[in-house]
């Protein structure tokens, strides 16, 4: 029989803006000790500031990053306002370290929705998101919008962590994610969910989980 622990866990955090993911995430990381590097792809300087981080501007300060564990990558100096090629090229440049040697790496992406859409993911990523098992990488998610996810990210995802969600089509979105876990919940009880709450299905245990990151 397989052991689920020894799957990666692909985790993806659903809620509307102001809800807790990036702190959600921000603590997730802080209480994973056992791993090889962490790998965050900050633009929006949502995360770095927070935890804080020195972020990477060049190729240089990334593979110096590698030795502290955390890798924080600005992409605003390299690649100005071109964040969709910036974020091709770091996922290529994460996934060819998560070849360079074994142990856990985390890779985080914030608001997922402005790389992919129902129809579209750059290869780069879906070649991460893939990549779990054999090169042990774990990909942490965030979107507020659930009604633009990839089914090469839903398909992956292990843990799906729900803060509050409003919009009609995000409600309708993220139901359709849990039927797809087995999970009956209704959109009343996300939609009332207080801000900093979330409920969390892992869809290889089937286990369930609520809590509040504040
Ligand atoms: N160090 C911090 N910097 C900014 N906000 C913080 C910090 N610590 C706590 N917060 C609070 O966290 C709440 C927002 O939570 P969080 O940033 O986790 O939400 P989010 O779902 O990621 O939202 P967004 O869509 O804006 O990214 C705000 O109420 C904010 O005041
Ligand atoms: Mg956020």
């Amino acid at each position: 029989m397989s052991d689920f622990r020894l799957q990666p866990a692909n985790t993806l955090i659903v809620g509307m803006t102001g809800s807790g993911k990036t702190t959600f995430v921000n603590q997730y990381l802080l209480n994973d000790e056992v791993v090889a590097c962490r790998f965050l792809f900050d633009d929006l300087n949502r995360m770095w500031p927070r935890l804080r981080l020195t972020p990477c501007y060049t190729l240089k300060d990334l593979e110096a990053s590698l030795g502290t564990r955390w890798s924080v990558f600005q992409p605003m100096r390299a690649f100005g306002g071109d964040t969709k090629a910036a974020f091709r090229w770091w996922c290529q440049w994460v996934f060819h370290c998560a070849t360079r040697g074994p142990g856990k790496k985390l890779v985080v992406v914030p608001e997922l929705w402005r790389h992919c859409t129902e129809d579209s993911i750059p290869q780069e990523l879906a070649l991460l998101a893939q990549a779990g098992r054999e090169l042990n990488v774990e990909l942490v998610l965030d979107t507020q919008r659930p009604e633009a996810l990839n089914p090469s990210i839903t398909g992956q995802s292990t843990e799906l962590v729900c803060f509050r969600l409003m919009s009609h089509e995000a409600l309708r979105a993220v139901e359709k994610l849990w039927r797809d876990c087995g999970v009956v919940c209704t959109r009343e009880r996300v939609a009332s969910l207080p801000l900093g709450s979330f409920l969390a299905w892992n869809r290889l245990s089937g286990g369930s989980l609520s809590g509040r990151v504040f």
